[in-house]
């Protein structure tokens, strides 16, 4: 079998010999972008080299980058679960050129590498090009030898790739792989006619030509590059013969070690048809994003990453209640996160411990609060029953948010079973109202924010700039010290933190190291 690690390694040693220099993934949360909450595929720490922006010692490279959409233009959290093939955490392969190759070599390497290396079938292979792209297709024509009509032409919706809002953007063109008349949904089945999935995209290529701004405009960049993506838990999943990607070797030692964890059978159903499996996929996926943002340092609050992370643990938790899960167990799903992932991502293996301690937190919390919110939102279904309404007030969402930490997709999932639906404007006009009134009031306060993990690094820093703590390492490796300030995990001042709880805390004196010029911090 080949597996994904295997697979992963394949793809940077082909694209070393062709020329491209093998860069680490880089960070979840991107430095310096405000375009983005979140890295959401391979070619975000590139921007800048896109842009024409900044300049690297190479112009070719590979990566395998860890991505997250749960948030902006790509977000499949609700998705999560009931598919084959969506996913909040993921890993992308890609391989880019800034101003040095183009169309031609994209095209070429992407079909040496699918059909020798993956070995994947040419007759079940076929491509997508932009409406307009003649040239696409002809070299896909040269190239790989294919028929006319397995070059599909498609439109904007469909074939032109952008970041978000604004960024490096272009025409694209998709390989898709063909996984057998069985799996069709129906006569009109096709690529561009259905969603389903007998033909799967498993490849991405962007011809990234064009810069565009808030407005919409596009404006052509100096150099044309190339940007591609191939999702690792997919391709392994095809590669291994599985339909579901949750089914390949990633995801199922974590999904199994969960299911025997909660006593539960994993059966391998076809999306949508059987309650366990969802939620095992959910867990697994959620635990997934869960460890790799706490090593990323974002703990659950009610804001920004920490308020995703938030929805993610309890998302996962409320589908680990579905299966009967009574007791915590999602941080010791997120520890096996770390073992099954810590080799080829040693953040993990390094905050392992501290990834199931915030995960476990965020447990002991949701719980407190679950019964009652359950229990609230009850009656509330039973009422508008009553009345004959089908809507859940906006208000009551955010009730239901704001006092027993149940995030929208709880309520959302939780109707749609019954029948209801939820007011999400409503909910969102509410929540802005919030946060507004959070902003002013953290003005007035000064010193702590309540929230995000942004704020909470901002809390830290101007602490740290009030609160002199003494760097004591060189010296000794231990010390004694008073602890000048005390945050919880969601960057509240607290007077003391629980057994086994997470917070945050400054010490007048500290041998400990901080993270600075690209080292790691000290741990103890
Ligand atoms: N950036 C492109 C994508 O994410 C390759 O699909």
């Amino acid at each position: 079998m080949l597996t994904a690690q295997e697979i992963r390694r394949r793809y940077l040693e082909f694209f070393h010999r062709h020329g491209h220099t093998v860069v680490p993934s880089g960070p979840l949360i991107p430095p310096q972008d405000p375009s983005l909450l979140f890295t959401n595929a391979g070619m975000v720490q590139f921007k800048g080299l896109f842009l024409g922006e900044e300049k690297a010692a190479y112009t070719r490279a590979a990566s395998c980058q860890k991505c997250l959409r749960v948030s902006g233009k790509h977000n499949d959290l609700e998705n999560v679960g009931r598919t084959a093939r969506h996913h909040t955490f993921f890993e992308m392969l890609g391989n880019f050129s800034f101003g040095d190759y183009f169309k031609r070599e994209a095209i070429t390497w992407a079909w040496e590498f699918v059909t020798t290396e993956l070995e994947l079938p040419r007759e079940r292979l076929w491509v997508t090009v932009f409406r307009e792209d003649d040239e696409a297709a002809a070299i896909w024509k040269e190239v790989a030898g294919l028929p006319d009509e397995r070059i599909v032409r498609m439109g904007e919706k469909d074939n032109f790739w952008t970041m978000g809002d604004t960024g490096p953007c272009g025409p694209c063109s998709e390989i898709y792989i063909d996984q057998g008349e069985d799996m069709a949904c129906g006569p009109e089945c096709g690529i561009g006619s259905c969603d389903c999935d007998r033909f799967l995209e498993i490849w991405n290529l962007v011809f990234t030509q064009f810069d565009q701004a808030k407005d919409g405009s596009r404006s052509p960049l100096a150099a044309p590059n190339i940007d591609t993506g191939m999702g690792l838990e997919r391709i392994a999943a095809v590669c291994q013969g599985k339909r579901s990607n949750f089914d390949c070797d990633l995801f199922q030692e974590i999904i199994q070690f969960a299911a025997a964890r909660a006593g539960v059978t994993y059966s391998a159903s076809a999306p949508d048809t059987n309650d366990v499996d969802t939620a095992l996929r959910v867990i697994a996926d959620h635990s997934r994003a869960a460890a790799f943002l706490i090593a990323e340092g974002v703990l659950p609050s009610n804001e920004s990453r920490g308020y995703v992370l938030r929805r993610l643990i309890r998302r996962a938790l409320r589908f680990a209640t579905l299966m009967g899960v009574e007791e915590p167990f999602l941080h010791a799903v997120a520890r096996k996160v770390t073992e099954v992932m810590g080799e080829a991502y040693p953040e993990l293996a390094r905050h392992a411990e501290f990834i199931a301690r915030a995960v476990h937190e965020e447990e002991r919390r949701f719980a407190q609060t679950l019964g009652n919110g359950l229990r609230l939102l009850e009656e509330e279904l039973a009422r508008l029953a009553e009345r004959g309404e089908r809507v859940i007030p906006g208000e009551v969402c955010f009730r239901l948010y704001d006092t027993y930490g149940f995030p929208l997709d709880i309520v959302n999932d939780v109707a749609e079973k019954r029948g209801f639906a939820a007011d999400a404007e409503g909910f969102t006009a509410l929540m802005r109202e919030q946060r507004e009134r959070a902003r002013a009031n953290q003005k007035a306060e000064g010193l702590f924010g309540h929230g995000g993990e942004d704020e909470i690094m901002a809390s830290l820093k101007s602490l740290g700039e009030r609160l002199e703590s003494v760097f004591v390492g060189y010296e000794s490796l231990e010390a004694h010290s008073p602890v000048l300030a005390l945050l919880d995990a969601g960057g509240a001042p607290a007077e003391s933190l629980g057994e086994g709880g997470a917070g945050f805390l400054v010490a007048a004196r500290t041998p400990f190291y901080a993270e600075s010029g690209g080292q790691a911090s000290d741990a103890g």
